[in-house]
């Protein structure tokens, strides 16, 4: 009797050895996985492979964070250096001292027809005082408001009456008129709503100057004017840390790049740090710069364009050299689930995000004060560890069809040329035929981390955006076939840091 349930328990330990065999070896012809990969089954009609290559990755993870983050630029990357600012040099890279919040000002910019819905979640996050003093910030609107201890300054009122007169400033002539007759710009869906003055929005191009004024002006003695918009988080920590590289003497001017009618600039949502020595070589000599660029503002849309404009007139450069991405990456013009995660970025240090919800914000401060800086700073890794990685899944029906390296369409496909690691030229060509068809081809991809798959078009790529998907219940559901994400999570997680 022993015997026999002894007997009971082998045979179907062996069925599920040979299904298990059987299983690999099938995989192996069908679809041809490269030589090394162990397929594993992770859930029905699915499966996960280890990267093969882990000196790739370290090779990969080598390289500079140079090649462009595809659909997250603000603006083409500039195809040519500007002349290097003669006081500028990599000397004044200097050895970390220990820069505080004490020595920074925080520049918050709003207006009118958002604050409501989006400065509150930063009073909350943002602004607690165990981050950064009340009297390290400044916010910055186009009407003044208060709420609670915060005053929220009117950084238009001193606006001459040349600027009052023209079209693209009325909405803020406008704003009192909405106050007058008791009107909210707050758009939280009850009674009494209004959108506030239409293109109100336009405005927002002749608050920099004023502001980097006002701040500079005011904050004598701040080694660093730390510029953010009410839509973007900053790691204020990790910045820090970053800073402290610099020599706040020097004139600096740190963000992410952007380029408009040749001049180079930080993007304004991206955030942005200006040094003490850059303010004083600018707005410290001229007090008149936003007068002076008045006739500039009136003609051009952007307000961190003008900034960069008028810092470039008084000799301040966008970083050292504007190619140089020491002075540039880790400050995202996307959020965290519209941007790349890929080997050149995944050890670097995070220091923005733009774009973000208020649940954005809520999570990135949670994250940020669990983290401890002193191991060291939060990288595009352990965001992606605690807040892209969570919704991740082998196949997702209904998903976003971010991926973009390559894509295969029936009408392209017989000539489609596979990347050199893809062993078998047959499985790529075939990939547009079905969603497993797809998925055998990123896998065949030794970079490949995640596909989509719609109707006879797949699309896979090397790096992972999370995207969003189409919830049940949503009426775009009505209105296509799904789309079939995946991705091959353990590969990324090989992504490697050289420590
Ligand atoms: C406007 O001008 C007054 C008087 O010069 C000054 O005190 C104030 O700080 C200015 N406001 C702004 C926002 O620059
Ligand atoms: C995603 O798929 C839709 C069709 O459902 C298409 O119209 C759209 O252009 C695609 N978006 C991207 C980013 O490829």
């Amino acid at each position: 009797m022993r015997q026999f349930y002894k007997d009971n328990r082998i045979v179907p330990l062996g069925i599920m050895l040979l299904t298990f065999f059987i299983f690999v070896y099938h995989f192996e012809l069908g679809r041809q996985v490269p030589l090394g990969e162990i397929p594993a089954a992770s859930a029905p009609n699915t499966f996960v492979v280890e990267s093969t290559d882990p000196k790739a990755a370290a090779k990969y993870a080598d390289e500079t964070v140079d090649q462009p983050v595809h659909h997250t630029i603000p603006s083409p990357v500039p195809s040519a250096k500007p002349p290097i600012s003669t006081s500028t040099s990599s000397h004044s890279l200097h050895q970390a001292k220990g820069l505080a919040t004490d020595d920074v000002i925080l520049m918050f910019k709003t207006g009118a027809t958002v604050l409501w819905k989006r400065v509150p979640i930063h009073m909350a996050t943002t602004f607690s005082p165990n981050r950064i003093d009340s009297k390290n910030i400044i916010i910055y609107s186009d009407y003044h408001e208060t709420i609670g201890q915060w005053d929220i300054i009117d950084v238009l009122s001193n606006s001459s009456d040349k600027v009052r007169k023209s079209e693209t400033f009325q909405p803020y002539l406008q704003q009192q008129d909405y106050e007058d007759r008791q009107n909210y710009a707050e758009m939280s869906n009850v009674p009494g709503d209004a959108a506030g003055p239409s293109g109100g929005w336009k405005l927002d191009k002749y608050k920099f100057l004023p502001i980097i004024e006002h701040a500079g002006r005011n904050k004598p003695s701040a080694k660093w004017y730390i510029f953010m918009e009410d839509d973007s988080y900053i790691f204020l920590p990790n910045l820090l840390r970053h800073l402290d590289q610099f020599d706040h003497k020097d004139p600096w001017y740190l963000g992410s790049l952007a380029w408009i009618h040749g001049d180079y600039f930080a993007h304004g949502g991206s955030g942005f740090a200006l040094s003490r020595g850059a303010w004083e070589k600018s707005f410290g000599k001229d007090p008149k710069i936003v007068e002076k660029f008045e006739k500039f503002t009136e003609e051009h849309g952007c307000g961190d364009h003008i900034l960069g404009h008028v810092l470039h007139e008084y000799g301040v450069q966008f970083g050292e050299t504007t190619d140089d991405n020491r002075f540039r990456y880790g400050f995202n013009p996307e959020s965290h689930w519209s941007t790349w995660y890929e080997p050149a970025n995944w050890c670097k240090p995070v220091y923005s995000w733009h774009h973000t919800h208020s649940k954005d914000v809520a999570r990135f401060y949670n994250l940020e004060q669990s983290w401890d800086f002193e191991k060291g700073p939060l990288r595009y890794r352990d965001i992606y560890e605690a807040l892209v990685a969570p919704y991740l899944r082998p196949r997702a029906e209904w998903w976003d069809n971010w991926s973009g390296k390559y894509e295969i369409k029936s009408s392209m496909a017989a000539s489609a040329e596979p990347p050199s690691t893809v062993k078998s030229t047959e499985t790529w060509r075939s990939a547009w035929t079905s969603v497993d068809a797809c998925e055998a081809a990123c896998i065949s991809w030794a970079d490949c981390v995640q596909w989509s798959f719609y109707e006879d078009r797949c699309k896979m790529d090397s790096m992972v955006l999370l995207g969003n998907g189409i919830p049940e219940g949503d009426s775009r559901r009505q209105t296509s076939l799904p789309w079939v994400s995946g991705w091959l999570p353990r590969r990324i997680e090989n992504w490697a840091c050289q420590e």
